[in-house]
């Protein structure tokens, strides 16, 4: 009999963790939709407490995104907990609070500053607290893996005995090695008593490369549940990334054949797509399962080979994971009603307003090329509502460049009824068209980074421009802007990112991290 490892989904919280990742709510919401059709069996929406931004996304995921448990991510303070069970709430049956007390001796002795009885008390009454709000708890002690083992079952015992149904056991610096995780999480089920009243979770970070090797060394030790983000995205090096450990499950039935998840594999690629859009992370060309390359054969023997015998040189079918199925692309002649149904396919659901906008930017842009691929809708879609609230909008753009002229460009924006016009002169064409926006709205953003992506082939291809920009305060925010134009679509990007700044802005903002300036209060 096969056994079930759930699936557990932090792109939104841990993920979203990541420099520059930050989401706005309806790029959660998207998220946490395609996440559902993904059919994960838990999905972590938010750290509540954090901002009200959070609260709001946690509570909004939890009221509209049916089918996974709705995770809320919980210190072990009363505030932290009150806020997650408020947020998760809507979800009823399915919500979880997912409390965490850090437990290696460093953070003992250098961060909480506790002794070993108080940490203990102090995670038992975390749990106890949350257990009162909703009967699904998660319990993870952080940096796990560095936590003297004799300690960490002692800590995982009262756990379980205070109401927790599910133990993690994260990987929190990504310090673990396959043999000696999977030997611990042996470990906890030989000593700790109570283990079998509870899933034992694993959640790997990939400082040392090895949190794939980590997770499915922890499965085979006996973890029931897996917890990682989509493309891998998080802190530092990133969390594990789920889809490389279920298809190395899925594909590796030989080895791993007791073992199967609920996932919708088909779904992969789409949700990978729509992840890397969202946070604005590009995925490497080689990355495996969802890279451009990762079923591309350049060596003539390979492709050979493929034709004569897909699986020669192929050990997963690419269509199984949702390559290749791109339908025939809209044109300027495709109506309203075709657009929705593509943007319905693609997992997208827009209100009548925004479907307006969008429409006549389609209608734009099928002006100006042959066909309008899923790629282009998509990245129409960025950098019409990367931002949400009243925002500018680029109505105007004028550039005059060239190697014996001072590069300079007239903008004009609005917002509202509002509108305002300035020029500047800069370095080059968009260096210009930056200066101009930053000369209207009386702002100084510094451009860190800059990328420019075709999103189909052909010479009228729709360009789509990244940038990460610091406005002050060394926050770095990302904008995306399409457009058959590059400058255009500098331009809009940059727009985008000025109007996400001022959304965050608007926001309390976060604490500096979920580990930092912890005082835990006595619950
Ligand atoms: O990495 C970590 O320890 C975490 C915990 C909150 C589970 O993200
Ligand atoms: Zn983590």
């Amino acid at each position: 009999m096969s056994e079930k490892i759930f699936v557990f989904d932090t792109t939104l919280r841990d993920g979203e963790q990541c420099p520059g990742a930050s989401m706005n709510l309806r790029e959660k919401l998207e998220v946490a939709r395609q996440l559902q059709r993904l059919n994960v069996d838990i999905i972590e929406a938010g750290f509540p407490v954090i901002s009200d931004g959070d609260y709001e996304s946690v509570e909004r995921i939890a009221t509209e995104v049916r089918g996974p448990i709705i995770a809320g991510l919980a210190r072990c303070t009363p505030a932290d907990i009150d806020a997650a069970g408020a947020a998760v709430k809507p979800a009823g049956d399915r919500a979880r609070i997912h409390v965490f007390l850090a437990t290696s001796k460093i953070h003992r002795d250098h961060k909480l500053k506790k002794v070993d009885e108080e940490v203990v008390r102090l995670a038992v009454e975390g749990v106890k607290r949350a257990k009162a709000l909703v009967k699904d708890i998660e319990f993870s002690p952080e940096d796990a893996s560095r936590t003297e083992p004799e300690f960490l079952a002692k800590v995982i015992q009262a756990a379980i005995e205070a109401g927790a149904t599910t133990v993690n056991i994260p990987d929190t610096v990504g310090y673990a090695i396959p043999d000696q995780f999977a030997a611990l999480i042996q470990y906890l089920k030989d000593n700790v008593r109570n283990i079998d009243d509870a899933i034992i979770s694993v959640h790997c970070h990939d400082d040392l490369g090895l949190s794939v090797a980590n997770s499915l060394a922890a499965i085979r030790a006996g973890a029931r549940q897996v917890e990682g983000t989509i493309n891998g995205i998080g802190e530092r090096a990133g969390n594990v990334a789920l889809e490389e450990v279920v298809m190395a499950l899925k594909t590796r039935k030989d080895f791993y054949g007791g073992y199967h998840t609920d996932l919708n594999y088909q779904e992969i690629v789409k949700t990978s797509r729509l992840v890397s859009r969202m946070c604005g992370l590009t995925i490497a060309r080689s990355k495996a399962i969802v890279g451009e390359n990762a079923f591309a054969h350049g060596a003539g023997i390979h492709q050979d080979g493929i034709l004569k015998h897909r699986e020669t040189y192929e050990i997963m079918n690419p269509v199984d994971i949702g390559w290749g199925e791109s339908e025939l692309p809209l044109t300027k002649h495709s109506g309203r009603h075709a657009m929705v149904k593509r943007l319905e396919h693609l997992g997208y659901r827009l209100s009548d307003e925004e479907i307006n906008r969008l429409f006549a930017r389609f209608k734009e842009i099928g002006d100006k090329k042959k066909f309008v691929y899923d790629e282009d809708l998509a990245a129409l879609i960025d950098d019409s509502f990367g931002s949400s609230g009243e925002t500018w909008q680029l109505e105007y753009l004028h550039v005059t460049s060239g190697t014996s002229t001072v590069p300079t460009a007239t903008v004009r924006v609005r917002k509202g009824d509002e509108l305002l016009q300035d020029s500047a002169p800069g370095n080059g064409a968009v260096d210009a068209a930056m200066k101009a926006i930053d000369r209207i709205l009386h702002q100084s953003g510094h451009l860190v980074e800059y990328l420019v992506e075709s999103m189909s082939g052909g010479k009228d291809a729709l360009g789509e421009v990244t940038v990460k920009c610091d406005f002050g305060g060394g926050r770095l925010v990302t904008g995306k802007g399409a457009s058959t134009d590059v400058i255009d679509a500098s331009a809009r990007a940059y727009l985008n990112a000025v109007n996400r700044f001022r959304q965050q802005s608007k926001e309390p903002a976060k604490l500096p991290s979920q580990s930092e300036n912890f005082e835990p209060a006595t619950v």
